[in-house]
């Protein structure tokens, strides 16, 4: 190999994952090993239960990686692990594992912030210049920024409360929607997602959040009261017992999601203003970048086009398999990181993870 590589570990949540890309963002290897499963059974992740099961899976995740990619630990130019932001204890398992890995090797390491490599995933893909407006939405995270450079990120708007994801898994789990046969297997915004298809949005006009709030910020509790209320005020309608609700699931979950988009094209579409009457994004053919395991909605993503359409953005979105945590997404950032030398650290230096 001419070209520099490095491993990425990701496991600041629910997914073990390591990738070893070239300096071209070409991957070499990749492994995600998924915790959904167990976190699906117990209506929601348990710290300790994530933590147990990174560590768990964490050196065979790394060792496959590393065999897919043909790659030696003695050939890696670094390695690059998520610090922040995530469940201390899940971030914990792969910094440990890092810096043992890194010493015993004798490579430089790189710390990496989880939402900042997200939302430069794209640039793995696409070859876009900085800087550019970026809108992630996950489980853990809603946030507008421009990014600047490898690491200089101008933060214009983030949730005062809970993340898209999190509303949408939330509201999910109140419908039972795991329990539908055909969602058994599905995040809560996946299925969401699938109810709404042949649901009617207009019957359940939720109100969109913040309407009155002149900045760039998210809230998503409020919508959760409102469906959670209707969901209630529906079950005592027909007497049905607390998360048996049938008939008018399609229905609410449309709704759901119809608020949900809304919410986050209004918001970027306030953004997007601010950023031209600033100055912010280049004239010439500026970009949004939507990104997170939100962005996987069709629904959300069709918003999205509306808005960039009309404002006369190219709206880049990575696939689904790059929008959701993975390593190869942190392996991407130390890429980056290395080609600008920003942010490397010798092997010895101890270095602790940030959860907020
Ligand atoms: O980025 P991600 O894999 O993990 C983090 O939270 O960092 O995002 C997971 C979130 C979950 O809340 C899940 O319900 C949501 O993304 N999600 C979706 C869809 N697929 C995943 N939400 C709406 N529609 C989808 N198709
Ligand atoms: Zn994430």
């Amino acid at each position: 190999f001419c070209s520099r590589l490095v491993l990425g570990i990701e496991t600041s949540c629910d997914d073990t994952g390591a990738a070893v890309l070239d300096e071209k963002g070409a991957i070499l290897g990749e492994y995600l090993h998924s915790q959904k499963e167990v976190h699906l059974r117990t209506g929601g992740i348990i710290p300790s239960v994530a933590q147990c099961l990174h560590r768990e899976n964490i050196n065979h995740v790394v060792q496959e990686a590393l065999q897919r990619s043909g790659v030696e630990p003695s050939q890696l130019s670094a390695v690059a692990t998520t610090v922040k932001p995530g469940l201390g204890l899940s971030l914990g398992v792969g910094l440990e594992f890092s810096q043992r890995f890194v010493r015993q090797h004798n490579k430089p390491f790189i710390p990496i912030h989880h939402m900042e490599a997200h939302a430069l995933t794209v640039r793995m893909l696409h070859p876009i210049a900085f800087p550019f407006l970026v809108l992630l939405v996950s489980g853990g995270h809603s946030l507008l920024a421009v990014a600047r450079g490898v690491d200089d990120f101008l933060l214009l708007g983030h949730t005062l409360d809970e993340a898209a994801g999190d509303t949408l898994d939330k509201v999910a789990r109140r419908l039972s929607l795991t329990k539908h046969p055909q969602c058994s297997t599905l995040s809560g915004g996946q299925a969401i997602e699938l109810l709404a298809k042949d649901g009617d949005r207009k019957k359940f006009p939720f109100r969109t959040p913040m309407g009155q709030t002149l900045d760039c910020c998210f809230s998503f509790s409020g919508l959760r009261n409102q469906v959670t209320m209707t969901i209630m005020k529906k079950e005592a309608e027909e007497g049905v017992e607390k998360g048996t609700l049938l008939s008018c699931a399609n229905d609410i979950a449309a709704a759901t999601q119809h608020t949900v988009a809304t919410h986050l094209a209004k918001r970027t579409h306030r953004a997007i203003l601010f950023c031209k009457a600033n100055g912010l994004l280049p004239l010439n053919s500026p970009t949004l970048v939507l990104s997170g395991g939100v962005a996987s909605n069709q629904y959300i993503r069709k918003a999205l086009t509306i808005i960039s359409d009309t404002t006369g953005l190219q709206l880049l979105c990575p696939p689904a398999k790059f929008c959701t945590d993975n390593g190869v997404m942190i392996a991407w950032n130390g890429v980056e990181r290395l080609r600008e030398g920003k942010g490397i650290l010798p092997p010895n230096v101890d270095v602790c993870y940030e959860p907020k």
